[in-house]
């Protein structure tokens, strides 16, 4: 068995590459608005709702059925609606708008603008839709602190296809190891190691690692400790 090389660590790095939901945008902010409407069930629908939604991207791009990020979104959301027997046009419309404008998780401003001050370029690459992104984006006020977003829609397949890693390679001409990419979802940083990036495990939730390929550089509970892991 051949040894594996030591983790570098992340020196050398020119970009900083997010990924939308989970780790910048909150998935269960739109559940939580509607509080009052969906009472007790609304932790269990926003968990379900989130799980259909990745489930469905993973199968579809299987299938070789690709429709966009915000058509999954509402399949997820009616899958979750109909197992907690929940029968409202209304409500679902509500849910859906308000995916539009999720809250960013609160450190997530400040981040990015000290990413840029220390010379980094900074983008986004996602699941989302560009119409999902561009909302979301606008509504957390950070267009002026983020280089480019990189959605899978120009290529039609869903993360974790190494396709969609390559995507911020070629959009931000900067090759993989001098890219670091943060993802809250651990299948998703487990993919973008596997494919060469130095990847920030941003374990918002305490979850366990993931049983995949792909070496994390480092594990953080929220985006405020990127700024020191990069020297600044
Ligand atoms: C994203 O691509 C996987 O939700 C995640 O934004």
């Amino acid at each position: 068995m051949t040894e594996k090389p030591t983790l570098p660590t992340l020196d050398d790095i020119d970009a900083c590459v997010f990924d939308a939901y989970g780790t910048l945008f909150d998935v269960a902010a739109s559940a939580a608005r509607c509080r009052d409407e969906l009472g007790d069930k609304a932790d269990a629908l926003s968990a379900l709702w989130r799980t259909k939604q990745l489930e469905y991207t993973w199968l579809r791009s299987l299938m070789g059925e690709y429709v966009d990020f915000w058509h999954v979104t509402g399949n997820g959301l009616d899958y979750a609606m109909a197992t907690l027997g929940l029968d409202n046009p209304s409500l679902r419309s509500k849910l859906m708008e308000l995916y539009l404008r999720l809250d960013a998780y609160e450190e997530v401003k400040g981040v990015l603008t000290r990413l840029r001050e220390c010379g980094f370029k900074t983008a986004i690459l996602s699941n989302g839709s560009p119409t999902m992104l561009t909302a979301a984006i606008r509504n957390a006020r950070i267009e002026s602190v983020l280089n480019d977003f990189y959605s899978v829609d120009s290529i039609r397949i869903y993360k974790p296809d190494p396709r969609v890693y390559q995507m911020a390679v070629d959009g931000l001409n900067i090759p993989a190891e001098r890219i670091c990419f943060m993802s809250s979802n651990a299948w998703d940083a487990a993919a973008a190691a596997n494919f060469g990036f130095r990847v920030v495990w941003v374990n918002r939730f305490g979850q366990q690692p993931e049983r995949l390929p792909g070496e994390i550089a480092h594990e953080v509970k929220t985006l405020s400790d990127l700024p020191s892991l990069l020297g600044f």
